[in-house]
């Protein structure tokens, strides 16, 4: 079943967008990180929907969550799946992200008003890991958004994986109302070696020479990878009461890692 993470339906507390709760991370202006807050932002000012998506792990949950906490804090609603959600789940789904009171509706039709006059208050809605959506749940958010009767003052952001962007798309009635794309890549070398001396203290006085070598054997311009290895890191340090990264201490970081993180 599917189920919002963390506060239900809110944005999660700053903190927990970093991996493990990784302590010491900086949150760093990447430029996925920018790209990602111009697009909501606009997409907030024309009350669109748009589209964020990419591999797991480069950054689009931390960037639609640390946006959306400057841009709309109070205003955003999160919907996330783990499993593929029936129209019914999503309609429950909805009705506990929007804090909305009492029991849910048992007939469908009684819902749809209930859900509807609810949007007709400004909000941001969240769909994240919207790969899991299915053509019908897609449609059925297009409705609520779409809908001219009860002027409902929606933006909706699709945040997933790539078949997020391929559902979306095989779709005209959809493709054609989403405002705006946004493929999350992962971070080019030179990108990782301004930002990743930011986003710890652990790399701040790297040799960024080794900083190179992890990215290029291990961590490939993904940024959960990187959060990974400097946990592993920290705490290795901390194991052997070392101060500084060292190029053993690294190596072992990487053994620790999955082997499809390290392809
Ligand atoms: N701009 C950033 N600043 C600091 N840490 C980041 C940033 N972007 C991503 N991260 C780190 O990378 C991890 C994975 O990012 P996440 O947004 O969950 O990836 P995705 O949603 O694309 O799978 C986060 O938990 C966080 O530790
Ligand atoms: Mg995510």
């Amino acid at each position: 079943m599917t189920s919002a993470a963390g506060r239900t339906g809110r944005l999660p507390r700053e903190r927990e967008d970093h991996y493990m709760r990784l302590s010491g991370a900086q949150v760093v202006g990447t430029k996925a990180l920018l790209r990602v807050r111009e697009d909501i932002r606009a997409a907030i000012e024309a009350k669109a929907m748009i589209c964020v998506y990419g591999r797991t792990g480069h950054g689009k949950s931390f960037a639609v969550n640390a946006s959306l906490r400057e841009l709309a804090p109070t205003r955003t609603h999160r919907i996330q799946f783990r499993a593929r959600p029936s129209t019914r789940d999503l309609r429950h789904e909805l009705f506990h992200a929007l804090g909305l009171h009492g029991r849910p509706p048992a007939h469908a039709i009684e819902f749809d008003r209930m859900l509807r006059a609810a949007l007709t208050e400004p909000r941001v809605l969240v769909c994240d890991e919207a790969q899991w959506l299915s053509k019908l749940c897609f449609e059925y958010l297009r409705y609520l958004w779409d809908d001219t009767d009860t002027d409902t003052d929606l933006t909706i952001i699709f945040t997933g994986g790539n078949g997020c962007f391929e559902m979306l798309q095989s779709e005209p009635m959809l493709e054609s109302r989403v405002y705006s794309w946004q493929e999350i890549n992962p971070m080019p070398m030179e990108e990782v070696l301004t930002v990743i001396p930011a986003f710890h203290p652990v790399w701040a006085d790297t040799d960024p020479e080794l900083i190179a070598t992890c990215d290029r054997e291990a961590a490939h311009g993904n940024f959960r990878a990187w959060a990974k290895i400097t946990h592993h890191l920290t705490v290795g340090m901390k194991e052997t009461g070392r101060t500084t990264v060292g190029d053993d201490l690294l190596r072992w970081t990487y053994s620790k890692l999955s082997t499809r993180t390290r392809a």
